[in-house]
């Protein structure tokens, strides 16, 4: 499956994309997956991002030693053409409660973080918690795209921040999103 439907945004100098695709797919320095605590594999992104590095991923991913929700480890990339994946842990939904949003706001953080401290140049992101973890698709739109759109007006040293969504409900969400972002951000504007 290629990428479909992109849409460019800019803050600063770096890029904001959204795209419809396969995150094992992306050719970019680094992908984020959404990961569990125990950084061991799973379904969902998780199990087609192992399927695709191959056997090297689960055997670096073992000496990782976990992970917490709400923060991000980096491996290789193995098979993938990314040179790495880093594993961020979201949050498992839960209607109504605080944390839920701090957490998966942590999660998008530390992965930028992570990817910086890594030279990291471009990075494609997994919608992270919206599957399993059942985080409701247009408040995490909005939560990532505040978090990566602060890091980076902070922080210049990424160039390409790129949303891979596995669904066109996904694009349509983080569309939406970003939309909204566009308006109430002088600093963001499409490209
Ligand atoms: N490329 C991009 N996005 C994908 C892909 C793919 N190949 N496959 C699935 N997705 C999307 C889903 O449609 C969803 O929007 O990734 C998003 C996150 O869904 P999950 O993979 O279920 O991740 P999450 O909700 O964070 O739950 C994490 O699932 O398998 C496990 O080990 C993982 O236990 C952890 C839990």
């Amino acid at each position: 499956m290629n990428n479909s439907t992109v849409t460019h945004a800019k803050i600063k100098r770096t890029v904001i994309e959204l795209v419809q695709g396969d995150i094992t797919e992306q050719d970019v320095d680094a992908i984020v997956n959404a990961a569990n605590n125990t950084l061991l594999g799973g379904g969902g992104v998780d199990g087609a991002i192992h399927r695709a590095a191959g056997p090297g991923l689960v055997a670096a991913t073992k000496k990782l030693g976990g992970c917490a929700t709400g923060d991000a480890k980096i491996s290789g990339g193995y098979n993938l053409k990314a040179r790495h994946v880093i594993h961020a842990v979201g949050p498992m939904y839960r209607v109504g409660d605080p944390n839920s949003p701090k957490l998966l706001a942590s999660t998008y953080r530390r992965s930028l973080e992570v990817a910086a401290q890594n030279e990291v140049k471009t990075i494609a992101f997994a919608a992270i918690s919206t599957g399993v973890y059942r985080y409701p698709l247009g408040e995490s739109a909005k939560i990532a795209l505040q978090t990566v759109c602060d890091f980076v007006s902070a922080k210049n040293s990424i160039k390409l921040v790129r949303f891979v969504l596995f669904t066109e409900e996904a694009l349509a969400e983080f569309q939406g999103a970003l939309d909204t972002m566009t308006r109430e951000r002088d600093d963001l504007n499409y490209a």
